[in-house]
């Protein structure tokens, strides 16, 4: 069976059962592989197809990725929606970055999960990720070695969360770089570069990259087990005090991130503005950017 047979039967198990789907779409080489895999399947199964594209504000990165992502969704022919972290928080990366305590990357995550799992709940469709083994193993270590239970205990399901679907979990990240190349689809291949700020990040992916993948299979199993061994011990789901968003504590994660950057207030007053008069077009700038 070819890598992209095995690749499409994996987006297809996950797929089939829903009649409307979003892809997190970063113009990076896994979401592109996984974008063009839901087209193909929306296509044969008549699921409505969404790729959502989320613009960090970092100077020369978000604009390439952004100009990819237009290019790749026209071509394939999906409807976009771009949403920018500027209109929905109040702030980009750039402006975060000489503020924040941490590397903007560590504000980046939980901001974008957020927002992708709004747009998920305000669209009433599950989200599907193109993460691979190696980002899960480096996620999971690094929230383990940042040392705060909450973290990496953080929900990944429940109420207040959609679906989220990852059919390339246990997918090596090489395969996908293969499948990308092969596709022959414009892909961005510079990474974040904040990124590089990030020293425990670039040893442990540095860690992962010279592993056999089976190796690497194996961490994913191990931590897996831990993760869920601890998550059997959680009480009952939890709710951020400020923004009502699913959260392992009583703040969650981007609340706090808004605290520590002086913007709480100006967070509580969006997400009422949002809850009060929801209006999609408000924050997802489609039209603009598909044009
Ligand atoms: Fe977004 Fe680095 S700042 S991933
Ligand atoms: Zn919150």
């Amino acid at each position: 069976m070819s890598v992209f047979n095995e690749l499409e039967r994996r987006v297809e198990a996950r797929m089939k059962k829903y009649k409307r789907v979003i892809v997190s779409y970063s113009a990076g080489k896994d979401s592109t592989v996984l974008l063009y895999l839901a087209k193909k399947i929306a296509d044969d199964y008549g699921i409505e197809l969404y790729a959502v594209h989320i613009d960090e504000g970092i100077a020369g990165h978000s604009d390439v990725s952004r100009r990819i992502a237009i290019k790749v969704a026209k071509e394939l022919g999906v409807k976009l929606l771009g949403v920018s972290l500027k209109e929905y928080f109040g702030i980009t990366i750039d402006e975060l970055k000489p503020k924040f305590s941490l590397p903007p990357c560590a504000a980046c995550g939980p901001m974008r999960r957020q927002l992708i799992n709004d747009v998920g709940l305000r669209i009433g469709a599950p989200i599907f990720t193109g993460h691979n083994v190696n980002d899960d193993v480096e996620t999971l270590i690094i929230n383990m070695f940042r040392g705060e239970r909450r973290r990496f205990l953080e929900p990944t399901g429940g109420p207040g969360m959609v679906p989220r679907e990852t059919p390339f979990i246990d997918v090596s990240e090489e395969t996908l770089e293969k499948a990308a190349e092969e596709l022959g689809l414009p892909y961005k291949k510079e990474p974040c570069p904040y990124a590089k700020l990030s020293m425990r990040r670039k040893i442990i992916k540095h860690e992962m990259a010279t592993r056999p993948k089976e190796k690497v299979i194996e961490l994913q199993k191990v931590m897996r087990m831990i993760k869920a061994f601890h998550v059997t011990k959680l009480k009952s789901p939890r709710f951020c005090k400020y923004c009502g968003s699913p959260s392992a504590s009583s703040v969650c994660r981007v609340c706090s991130i808004m605290k520590e950057l002086g913007m709480l207030e100006e967070r509580i007053r969006r997400t009422r503005e949002r809850r009060k008069k929801f209006r999609i077009e408000d924050y997802i700038i489609t039209d603009r950017w598909i044009s």
